[in-house]
């Protein structure tokens, strides 16, 4: 494992990099090697791909080409892990991923092992800048790769007929193995657990009011990643646009408020969707979202921490949502999507803080009603499905080499997510980061705020 701050590194480098690979195992702790090898959709890995692809991506664009005398642990791995990387490998297709037996779990572990040596020994000789930016590339793609393992294995075990849980509670996952529980963790997940149910009795349905949308005044703004910290390639080059005056709802789309959008027949009616959308309804018999199931007349939402009656947890913020259904619902509230460029301009300037990976509640938390700004939730809880497609952005310059396949050839078909969620590791999101995903896509912790 890489010591932090080995002398002459860059002080941090080190220490992300050791705390993000603990982390990353620590994850795993609840899982057993059967749970590691499902992959239940065919967006998901399997936890064991995610551990081994995660080494591979080091291996790749640091130890082979930086560190001189480098040996590979096995000559398959670095096509066997290759996820996408044309220019790189061919590689095996995605939908087989549940049928990796071989290499064990076991050889899987000795393969991470083997990579942190080898980072070790790199980040010992006082790595160049280049190698330090390539570390740090590395460390926000497992990151990434932490989300989908917490996001993969909740529809793993949605598709496990026992329904298991993966947590009792949520704040055991983001502790460092071995440490214990304290009782404040626990206080602290009793209370946000025992979500409040809340009633507008002034509304006659449950539709938010203007009073609870912030507004922004329109005119020129400048968009995307400013400063010296880490960015991905698509948050960049930072550049000016027109913005016209815009409002955005205070906090997230709740369950409650998306009950009465099903309640009013939302999913039967054709004029509140977009053709595709309501293409995607037949076609999957979409009712509901992703995780609700009518179980003797209730609702019950599968979370993390299993099966959880929707009574008394209407507050929370509704999530596994694709991009058609937030559209749908906002057209039949009467209000819209923000476009990202709105919600960036929202966004930036405020603290990065919310219910993200370290607070370790593991589901989405409740939305506040009663126009407390103090919990906004632009960061964390659910990603927030954008009206913007996926672009670059003017003069947009993709890496250079096999990593330029990272983010740039994604850039058709997809819709922009912005603010992370409650897996989202707090380190990993800032207010000029791009998500993306298809918008049929439901299996993230993926939601919905309104714009006006
Ligand atoms: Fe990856």
């Amino acid at each position: 494992m890489a010591k932090p701050a080995a002398a002459g590194v860059q002080p941090d480098v080190g220490a992300r990099f050791g705390a993000t690979r603990r982390r990353t195992l620590a994850l795993c702790e609840p899982l057993t090697a059967e749970d590691m090898m499902v992959q239940s959709c065919p967006e998901a890995s399997p936890a064991k791909w995610h551990l081994a692809h995660t080494a591979w991506f080091f291996e790749s664009f640091v130890l082979r080409e930086l560190l001189p005398g480098y040996r590979l642990f096995n000559p398959d791995f670095p096509w066997l892990f290759n996820s996408y990387y044309e220019s790189f490998s061919v590689f095996p297709e995605k939908r087989l991923r549940a049928s990796f037996s071989r290499p064990a779990l076991r050889e899987v572990l000795r393969y991470r092992e083997h990579v942190d040596e080898g980072m070790e020994r790199l980040l010992e000789g006082d790595p160049d800048p280049e190698a330090v930016k390539r570390i740090e590339l590395g460390v926000n793609h497992e990151e990434q790769h932490q989300e989908l393992l917490l996001t993969d294995i909740l529809h793993a075990f949605f598709t496990n007929p026992l329904r298991p849980k993966y947590r009792e509670r949520g704040n055991e996952g983001t502790r460092e193995p071995g440490e214990k529980a304290t009782e404040n963790d626990e206080s602290s997940d009793r209370a946000f657990v025992a979500t409040q149910p809340f009633r507008d009795e002034t509304a006659e349905r449950i539709r938010r009011p203007d009073s609870s949308f912030q507004e922004y005044e329109g005119g020129l703004r400048e968009i995307g990643h400013a400063g010296e910290g880490f960015c991905f390639d698509n948050e960049l080059p930072r550049h000016r646009l027109w913005l016209e005056p815009f409002a955005l709802a205070d906090g997230l789309v709740t369950c409650e408020e998306f009950a009465e959008f099903m309640a009013d027949g939302g999913y039967q009616r054709p004029e509140l969707w977009l053709s595709a959308g309501w293409a995607a309804v037949q076609s999957n018999g979409w009712r509901a979202p992703l995780y609700w199931m009518h179980e003797d007349g209730d609702w019950n939402l599968f979370t993390l921490r299993g099966s959880l009656p929707l009574k008394g947890r209407e507050a929370m913020a509704v999530s596994q949502v694709s991009f058609y259904e937030a559209d749908a619902y906002a057209r039949w509230a009467g209000r819209r999507l923000p476009t990202e460029f709105e919600w960036e301009t929202a966004a930036e300037g405020r603290p990065v803080e919310g219910n993200l990976l370290d607070s370790g509640h593991l589901m989405p938390g409740p939305t506040s009603r009663n126009q407390d700004r103090s919990r906004s939730q632009y960061f964390g809880d659910c990603w927030e499905w954008t009206a913007s497609a996926y672009l670059g952005y003017p003069g947009f310059k993709p890496l250079e080499g096999s990593l330029g396949e990272y983010n740039g050839k994604f850039m058709s078909g997809q819709m922009v997510l912005r603010g992370g969620s409650c897996v989202t590791p707090d380190a990993h999101i800032r207010a000029s980061y791009r998500n993306f995903f298809a918008p049929e896509t439901r299996w993230q912790f993926s939601g919905i705020r309104l714009a006006r």
